[in-house]
């Protein structure tokens, strides 16, 4: 479960700053070994419907022109997402953003880089539909999930109902999603906290004092999840695509005309608002959720934009106290290269030994009206 308690002993007049600015009480939920994801009470998860949710999870007929499945974009060998520093796109559009993994979703609370999304059932339709990613019409997609006999069924055993209807197939989704999550055993930080001293080295045990304390990540980064799941603008640069690729502009535009900026702004702006897009408060321009930072040796390359290609380059923006134009009141750390180093040791051990890895399902086909009147 997640502890709530003091963690810092002996921290740095930074981090107690950042505590006392992001913690009312001044306290940081403690690092600690993620518990099972909870469910919704409307969509407990069972095994019928993870198994159906899996299949959907791969399955192309959600999507537009059959050929985008969610896995397209989260495949299990590059961590979940796609690899890039960018996303591609649905078939003639380039996406402008970092594909999330989708490991350990199942623990937040909003989701996307601006959380615009509140449940994993909400943030599923958002994507198969979405104009950069599935684009499909949900009529569509339920007409041809009713074409398919071994879904018929499937829908019918985890539902009761007796077609498959598209929300259903989110549901389904979202339970699977609920699957994707870290194994404690096989994470060396976790099985430090049960226990075995042994389980991670020198080096990453000093990056975890530095992470802790020197450091400061901690302000943002903690708990179970390690993510406070809050907004900051830590100032990561433009993406080299924005000044030369003219698919990835049409997007930034669109995208900023989509989500109801002024013309005024519109003009203005050559970045990503990021939560701006939700509030159109000024002070939140430019800030992102702070990213859980589980799973990180299989998740590269890093941030809202793909920007930071390694761990090392990760912690020498942070040393160098973040990028132009941050609000998140970071400063320069003057970390020699070697606590930079025992620090990224320390980012790995919050990974699995090995990445999680799973085979595509067979799909079932898809019928013709007169097989259903037999
Ligand atoms: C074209 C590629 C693409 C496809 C297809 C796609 N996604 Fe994504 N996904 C992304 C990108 C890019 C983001 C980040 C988008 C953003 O923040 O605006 C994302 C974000 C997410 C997140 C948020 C994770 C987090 O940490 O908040 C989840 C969950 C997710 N996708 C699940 C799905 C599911 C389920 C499907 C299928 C229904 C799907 N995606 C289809 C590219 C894709
Ligand atoms: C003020 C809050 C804050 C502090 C302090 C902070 N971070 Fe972050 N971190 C964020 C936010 C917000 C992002 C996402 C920014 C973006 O994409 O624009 C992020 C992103 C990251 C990422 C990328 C993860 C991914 O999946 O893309 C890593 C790695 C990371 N931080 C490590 C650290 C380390 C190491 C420290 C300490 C040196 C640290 N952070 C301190 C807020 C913070």
């Amino acid at each position: 479960m997640i502890q709530f308690k003091k963690t810092i002993l002996g921290a740095s007049a930074l981090v107690v700053a950042f505590a006392t600015a992001v913690w009312a009480e001044g306290e940081i939920p403690a690092l600690a070994t993620l518990p099972t994801p909870k469910s919704p009470a409307d969509n407990p998860l069972t095994p019928e419907k993870v198994a159906l949710g899996e299949k959907l999870y791969w399955d192309g007929r959600l999507s537009g022109n059959g050929s985008m499945p969610c896995s397209s974009c989260h495949l299990p060998d590059v961590g979940w997402g796609t690899g890039a520093p960018i996303s591609f796109g649905y078939p003639g559009t380039q996406h402008w953003r970092n594909s999330q993994t989708i490991l350990n979703s199942a623990y937040y609370n909003k989701f996307f880089w601006e959380g615009s999304a509140t449940s994993l059932e909400s943030q599923a339709p958002d994507a198969a539909g979405g104009g950069v990613a599935g684009n499909g019409d949900d009529a569509m997609m339920e007409m041809r999930l009713r074409f398919v006999p071994d879904y018929v069924r499937d829908f019918k055993q985890v539902f009761g109902t007796e077609w498959p209807n598209i929300a259903q197939a989110w549901m389904a989704i979202a339970a699977y999603e609920r699957t994707i999550v870290t194994d404690a055993t096989k994470v060396p930080f976790d099985r430090y906290l049960a226990g075995d001293a042994a389980a991670m080295s020198d080096e990453a045990k000093r990056g975890m004092d530095l992470f802790n304390g020197k450091a400061g990540c901690i302000s943002c980064h903690n708990g179970a999840l390690v993510s406070d799941q809050k907004f900051y603008n830590i100032g990561v640069p433009t993406a080299p695509e924005f000044a030369d690729d003219p698919l990835y502009q049409i997007t930034q535009r669109w995208e900023l005309y989509q989500k109801g900026v002024s013309e005024e702004v519109y003009r203005e702006s050559g970045k990503d608002l990021g939560l701006y897009f939700r509030t159109k408060r000024p002070e939140d321009k430019y800030k992102f959720r702070t990213p859980s930072l589980r799973e990180l040796r299989w998740t590269e390359p890093f941030m809202h934009n793909g920007v930071l290609a390694t761990l090392p380059d990760v912690v020498a923006f942070y040393n160098a106290g973040g990028g132009e134009g941050q609000t998140a009141g970071l400063q320069p750390l003057g970390l020699s290269d070697a606590e930079q180093a025992e620090l990224v040791a320390f980012l790995e051990a919050l990974s699995m030994d090995e990445p999680l890895l799973l085979d595509e399902p067979e799909l079932p086909e898809t019928a013709t009206w007169s097989e259903f009147d037999k």
